[in-house]
């Protein structure tokens, strides 16, 4: 496995040709499906372990929480919210004690980022890192940026990082913060001296190109 990840295959061949306006019908359409109890039970548990004093970092769909680790390292004055859905990612043994800036929360992010914006809250940096591609043309409402939940995160505000090995999402994510913001970012190559991640680990290991995308988000009232 390690070090012979293949590269993404798909027939797509550049950014999707119905994400503008499937980006503009979300950002019309404010997304209702209720919270699921579980996730609201999660959220609660994770604002309690924060206590709301000190800038929060988001580390959205963590797995197994390698990069959650590192970042509560490097912002000792933030504390970190690792957030995944896989009970059996997030519980796997970790490479050093989980400190007093980090929690996991083990939930999905449709509503974990929708109950943030719904109390408020603001992120000082969010990170998407190697998000599931699903790369098939007909996946793309599976694809962040073509999820309903999407207008949710420039409201969320911060600094935002997602990183993929392919080149189209970071694409297709740029042209929908730009639907969204009116500037669209820029994407970035992505030629990390150390893993972050196991994701990025086993692509760095393979030799696959990397692609970022970094930006400030405005951050909206509620
Ligand atoms: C490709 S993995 C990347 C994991 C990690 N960031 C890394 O780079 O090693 C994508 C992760 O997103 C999580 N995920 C996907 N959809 C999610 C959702 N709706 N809510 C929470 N986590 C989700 C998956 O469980 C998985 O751990």
């Amino acid at each position: 496995m390690f070090g012979n990840s293949r590269e993404i295959r798909t027939a797509q061949t550049g950014p999707h040709d119905k994400l503008i306006a499937l980006v503009a019908r979300h950002r019309e359409q404010a997304y209702q499906k209720p919270i699921a109890p579980w996730n609201l039970d999660a959220f609660d548990q994770a604002m309690a372990k924060w206590g709301g004093s000190t800038p929060l970092i988001l580390d959205a769909g963590c797995g197994v929480g390698w990069s959650s680790l590192a970042l509560a390292e490097q912002f000792p004055d933030h504390f970190v919210m690792g957030v995944d859905q896989s009970e059996e990612r997030l519980g796997r043994g970790k490479p050093q004690r989980v400190p007093g800036n980090l929690v996991f929360a083990r939930a999905d992010l449709v509503d974990f980022w929708r109950l943030l914006w719904q109390h408020r809250i603001r992120l000082a940096r969010h990170y998407v890192l190697y998000p599931n591609p699903w790369p098939k043309i007909g996946q793309l409402a599976r694809r962040w940026h073509g999820h309903a939940v999407f207008p949710v995160i420039p409201k969320l505000g911060g600094v935002f990082e997602c990183r993929s090995n392919w080149r189209t999402y970071i694409e297709e994510l740029a042209i929908g913060f730009g639907v969204l913001t009116g500037t669209p970012p820029s994407v970035e190559d992505w030629l990390p001296t150390q893993a972050l991640t196991p994701f990025e680990r086993k692509y760095m290991a393979s030799g696959q190109a990397l692609y970022r995308l970094c930006l400030t988000l405005p951050g909206e009232a509620p």
